[in-house]
């Protein structure tokens, strides 16, 4: 049996994911969001809000005996505000850092924990974005937080590979880890890009071109890509990488 924890299955692109692996009897999904919109006999809810520390930190994953497979996925994240620093609020701030950052680290940490000596293949995935690579006016805290999933990646993947040198080490008890990027993405996330007020947003303009112009993939598609991807580990040559460097 194959475990899939994913963040924010209630709507977008976590929401597809979870209901293409459903279509596979193989797969259970474990999703965690604040609402709940899917219904299936091999799915089960974890109601967190991802801005509450307290919550985060008391998650449990659990130990799956038959498990050949074990997936977190990090896909919940927020936009917040479109706004340039100066213009934020504090509270705002904190909250969608703990969301998109905090969050995912406190996750990861606890699934490296749980499944640490167990034989299952086990996969971590942050869905990042290319605002962690370029910066983008009014997205401050989205662009910083996706770029800290970008280096949490890479340390936690350093990490594994160091430990798989140990000679005492069994390399095929490590953790993989991939941040990999869905490219712009037919969601509620463009919706609230899109109304952004243009004075705090120099780029409104092509991301209304976006939509017009039919620019945006739909989150069937990305999720299907992402499974795609993830059905061959192997080929994935790098630690950060976008849906689009996979045919
Ligand atoms: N759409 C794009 O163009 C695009 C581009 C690049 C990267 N991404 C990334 O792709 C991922 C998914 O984005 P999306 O476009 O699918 O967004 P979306 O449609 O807005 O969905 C966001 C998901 O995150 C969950 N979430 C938000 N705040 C939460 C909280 N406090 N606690 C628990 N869950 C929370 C939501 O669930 P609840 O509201 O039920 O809690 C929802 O399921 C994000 O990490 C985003 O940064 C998207």
């Amino acid at each position: 049996m194959n475990y899939y924890y994913i963040t924010g299955t209630s709507r977008g692109i976590g929401k597809a994911f979870a209901e293409h692996l459903l279509e596979n009897p193989s797969n259970r999904v474990i999703g965690i969001s604040r609402h709940r919109s899917i219904e299936h006999a091999n799915y089960k809810h974890s109601y967190l809000d991802l801005t509450d520390v307290n919550a985060i930190s008391g998650f449990k994953f659990e130990l799956h005996a038959n498990a050949k497979k074990v997936y977190l996925i990090n896909n919940a994240g927020v936009l917040g505000f479109i706004k340039p620093v100066g213009k934020l609020d504090a509270a705002t701030i904190i909250k969608n850092y703990t969301v998109n950052l905090i969050a995912p680290t406190v996750l990861t940490n606890a699934f490296i924990e749980c499944y640490d000596s167990t034989d299952a293949e086990k996969v971590i995935v942050n869905v990042s974005s290319g605002a962690g690579k370029n910066p983008i006016d009014g997205w401050a805290v989205y662009c910083a937080s996706k770029a800290g999933i970008d280096m949490l990646s890479r340390v936690v993947d350093s990490e594994q590979k160091i430990r798989a040198k140990k000679p005492q080490e069994n390399i095929h008890k490590g953790f993989h880890i991939f941040s990999i990027a869905p490219g712009v993405v037919n969601t509620g996330m463009q919706e609230e890009i899109r109304s952004a007020q243009k004075e705090d947003f120099s780029r409104l303009e092509d991301f209304i071109g976006y939509k017009v112009n039919n620019q945006l993939s739909e989150p069937e598609f990305v999720s299907k890509k992402y499974i795609n991807i993830l059905a061959n580990i192997n080929s994935i040559k790098d630690v950060l990488s976008s849906i689009k460097d996979y045919d």
